[in-house]
């Protein structure tokens, strides 16, 4: 990692990442809504506390997501056809890859793309032992930005993008579009998508699922704050921040938020900002969609629904689509 305090230049002269990183957290940290993005969440020790929070009684994402797979994964699998290479964006824990790669008929080649080369090798070597003949081409690239796909060894007959999870939501609706395009680029010619998408419901049981009992979510949430201490030159006291989740009805979103404990002056790296007490950062946004909200988004893509699975109280959902 780049330590310099104000971030160096990268290969031919272009800002480094921390730079830029830097520069994009200044941005942020001089709105009237102080923002930073969900991006600093997953350092290790916050991809542990995530995998937590999916565990946990109230977040129901996880679970009712892995439940609509069990049910209706060999419908998924007939949709999507044998002989298909597995694009998958991001890389979670692996068992809804594994589902997945179990349920298709003859898949050719998994190719997992995650910014973190490190985490795509260790999930690729866990998979390797179940899938011995399946080609592995783990992709540690940006996948927000268009991307080549590797050349595999077999002709497959199509390519399936798999995005689940609802990470999706994460993403405001202009930067989610611009990702479907890119997942629409690297479906090519006939290819397809499968993607979870967390579906509009009770504020009770959103606000529940973001403010748990066990206060998980908020150690993930403030958790933020010691990475920018420790990779970013800031000098927040954890102590001065609380976490706080409400769903903003208006935008159909929960907002997670670090609210201020009092007024302080933090500085990271070179720039120093004031907070009020009772002002928050906002540290992500989650979309819960309806099911045209969610279709829209994907036509302006170039996507179309075709197939949509949920659970029996309608809470989250597995969208199959076609490239128009
Ligand atoms: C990764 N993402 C889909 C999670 C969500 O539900 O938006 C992140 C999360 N934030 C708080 N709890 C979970």
């Amino acid at each position: 990692m780049d330590t310099g305090a104000t971030g160096g230049t990268g290969a031919a002269g272009q800002p480094s990442s921390r730079s830029r990183d830097l520069a994009e957290i200044h941005e942020g940290m001089s709105l009237a809504q102080k923002k930073l993005s969900p991006k600093y969440f997953y350092d290790e020790h916050g991809s542990q506390l995530f995998e937590a929070i999916c565990e946990l009684p109230e977040y129901y994402p996880t679970r009712t997501e892995i439940g609509i797979m069990r049910d209706f994964l060999p419908e998924m699998a007939r949709y999507i056809g044998p002989e298909a290479n597995v694009i998958e964006f991001g890389i979670g824990s692996g068992l809804k890859t594994k589902l997945l790669l179990d349920a298709l008929e003859r898949p050719v080649a998994f190719i997992p793309v995650d910014i973190s080369g490190e985490h795509l090798l260790e999930t690729v070597e866990a998979l390797r032992s179940d899938f011995p003949d399946l080609q592995m081409l783990p992709v540690a690239t940006d996948f927000t930005r268009p991307f080549p796909v590797p050349e595999t060894h077999a002709e497959s007959r199509r390519n399936l993008v798999y995005f689940p999870g609802s990470t999706i939501g994460n993403f405001e609706p202009e930067a989610a579009i611009d990702l479907l395009r890119v997942m629409y680029r690297e479906a090519g010619e006939g290819g397809c998508l499968l993607i979870g998408a967390d579906l509009q419901k009770d504020i009770e049981v959103l606000e529940r699922a973001y403010n748990d009992s066990q206060g998980i979510t908020a150690r993930f949430n403030l958790n933020m704050l010691r990475r920018l201490n420790g990779e970013y030159g800031a000098d927040f006291e954890l102590d001065n921040f609380r976490h706080n989740a409400v769903y903003n009805p208006h935008d159909g979103r929960i907002e997670m938020h670090l609210v201020s404990e009092k007024d302080q002056q933090v500085s990271i790296g070179e720039h120093e900002y004031s907070l009020e007490r009772n002002e928050t950062i906002c540290s992500e946004y989650s979309y819960k969609y309806t099911l045209p909200q969610f279709a829209d988004m994907a036509a302006q893509a170039g996507f179309t629904v075709k197939k949509v699975w949920t659970d029996s109280k309608g809470w989250f959902s597995l969208q199959y689509c076609e490239r128009r």
